[in-house]
């Protein structure tokens, strides 16, 4: 079986995507499968990379980065009938893959666009439809279907391009909020505000990765994660032991918590039998809230008081050594090269 990897992107979580497509290159089991390799360059260039799986790795600081130097730059697509219409200059020939991994973070790869590409082409691929990638990568269309469903969101207002938050909007959220991008991972462009004088800036600075802005109340509780992943056979969806970070000298959960500094998890985490039953229950619950396939993690506070709030959810976990997704999985009993291969059969299924 030939499977594409593709990773690296326009997004500003190029970087994660590398480290997560490293790790997945090197648990591939080669008797099974033929790894190709697909870079995208942060300005959307396609490359098939010469070096090795094991220089996509965090090297102290240096995150790692698909270049046009990487590899040779691929052009034309295989099919003339899709050719017309999806290719552009720099688009490669999928020919003869028989699945796409889009190991791709952040937006033009986990929002629903290299979904309709491969859509388009006929192209089966791990992970999400184009509806479920572009729902979920949306904090704002993520809170709405959950809320629907019943699954309990904390407050948060919408400011849509050119929108600034109101006076009734900072009365009902209070201090401090989280100020975010709509569509952004790995909390890249969030602020935590704690002063409305600072308010401006952090809207500013989200703008910078998605014009609509989300501010939400700052929910005081514990972080608690659960994988899911799509039922075998068609059966029903299946969640992971729940995970919980702890930031320790951090304030919050952000991108040098996460990647270069590192934080510390439980895995069982340690909650009341009830309170774990109904998260999990809500991760399954969100899955088929957002119509998800193949994978997600999904994020949550938990209150001092016993009180649950969907954080998000990630159709395209970060698949690093250090990520969540597949420690759960590991702890549940699933390990990583088993994980990467369940994924890839339920894709071709
Ligand atoms: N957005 C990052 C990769 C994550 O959710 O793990
Ligand atoms: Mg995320």
């Amino acid at each position: 079986t030939r499977v594409a990897i593709v990773f690296g992107g326009r997004s500003t979580e190029h970087a994660i995507s590398c480290v997560s497509a490293g790790a997945i290159l090197g648990a591939l089991d080669p008797d099974q499968y033929e790894a190709v390799p697909v870079g995208i360059t942060r300005e959307g260039r396609w490359v098939l990379p010469t070096g090795e799986a094991s220089q996509l790795t965090i090297q102290g600081r240096t995150l790692p980065e698909i270049t046009e130097a990487s590899g040779s730059s691929v052009v034309l697509a295989a099919d003339p009938t899709v050719t017309e219409l999806i290719v552009q200059d720099g688009l490669p020939s999928l020919d003869g893959v028989d699945v796409v991994f889009p190991v791709l973070h952040g937006a033009y790869g986990e929002d629903g666009t290299i979904q309709g590409m491969l859509e388009m082409a006929g192209i089966p691929y791990v992970g999400a439809n184009v509806f479920a990638s572009a729902a979920a990568m949306d904090k704002e269309f993520t809170k709405k279907l959950a809320a629907a469903e019943g699954i309990p969101v904390g407050p948060y207002a919408v400011l849509r391009a050119g929108v600034s938050l109101s006076e009734a909007d900072k009365e009902r959220l209070g201090l401090p909020v989280f100020v975010k991008p709509s569509r952004a991972g790995s909390s890249t462009g969030i602020t935590k505000v704690t002063d409305w004088a600072d308010l401006d800036a952090a809207v500013a600075t989200a703008r910078q990765i998605d014009p609509k802005v989300l501010v939400e109340a700052a929910i005081v509780g514990r972080e608690i994660e659960c994988g899911v992943l799509e039922g075998e056979a068609g059966g029903a969806p299946e969640a992971s032991l729940l995970a919980e970070i702890h930031v320790d000298d951090a304030d919050w959960y952000d991108f040098e918590t996460k990647y270069l500094v590192g934080s510390r998890y439980t895995i069982p985490a340690a909650l009341s039998p009830e309170i774990t039953r109904q998260v999990r229950e809500f991760a399954l619950q969100t899955f088929t809230a957002l119509d998800c396939a193949g994978l997600a993690r999904v994020d949550f506070f938990v209150t001092p008081s016993g009180e649950i709030f969907l954080n998000e959810i990630n159709t395209m976990p970060g698949m690093t050594p250090t990520s969540m997704f597949p420690m759960m999985w590991a702890a549940t009993g699933l390990e990583y090269p088993k994980v990467v291969d369940r994924l890839i059969r339920t894709a071709l299924r």
